[in-house]
């Protein structure tokens, strides 16, 4: 497979299955033009975050690394109009990109961001939980982190997904302690060993290149 083969098959099926929305685009627009990376899931992840949240009735979603609000957009979308997005956004520049996306698709009165680390921040949720989908895509380095929150603020059923686990397919060697990949590769060895967890993982290869995201539910 070439880059020409994958890119026409992701804009083929993109086009035929999502297609276009304005909100999700300008918020992709306003994220570019302040400069942030365009490291935003492809629009087929998001709608499949999207349709997990629909299959699963997920009521009370918990975003880990909120970057310009598409995924929360999407995600917010898949709830029930009394439901809750809470993402958590490390800088507060980039926090008040997302809220402005967010008001423009119409989805702020479901999401809640939160300002701060992760890692503070987590601790201070349980008065929200238990959420019914965990979406992990922030520092690789603190996965296994997140995914041990996933689990102590879930329930049995609570769906988790963890974006970026193949990383061009250098998830598969190992890497230096405490690098990116090395979190990566704990959090994926955690899904497997832990009992609190049952989770596979799909690879995808598309606009952002060759990637792929973990499926967990909580036991
Ligand atoms: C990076 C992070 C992401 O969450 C992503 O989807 C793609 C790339 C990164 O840090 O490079
Ligand atoms: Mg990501």
């Amino acid at each position: 497979p070439t880059p020409e083969g994958w890119l026409a098959v992701d804009a083929y099926l993109t086009e035929t299955l999502v297609g276009h929305d304005p909100a999700l685009e300008a918020a992709v627009r306003d994220q570019d033009a302040a400069d942030l990376p365009a490291i935003e899931v492809a629009p087929l992840n998001g709608k499949f975050l999207h349709l997990l949240a629909r299959i699963s009735g997920a009521r009370r979603v918990l975003e880990i690394g909120t970057l310009g609000a598409y995924s929360t957009i999407w995600l917010a979308r898949g709830i029930p109009a009394d439901g809750r997005v809470v993402t958590i956004e490390a800088e507060p520049r980039i926090a008040a990109i997302a809220r402005a996306n967010l008001e423009r698709a119409e989805v702020a009165d479901k999401v809640e961001v939160v300002e701060g680390i992760a890692a503070d921040v987590l601790p201070t949720l349980a008065g929200s939980a238990p959420f019914d989908l965990v979406f992990i895509d922030a520092d690789k380095e603190s996965n296994t982190l997140y995914l041990d929150w996933a689990a102590r603020l879930g329930r049995p059923g609570t769906v988790v997904v963890v974006d970026n686990i193949g990383r061009a397919g250098r998830v598969a060697a190992p890497a230096d302690p405490g690098s990116q990949i090395d979190g990566v590769r704990r959090g994926l060895e955690m899904l497997g060993a832990d009992p609190r967890f049952d989770a596979t993982a799909l690879q995808t290869l598309d606009l952002k290149g060759w990637d792929g995201v973990a499926l967990a539910v909580v036991v």
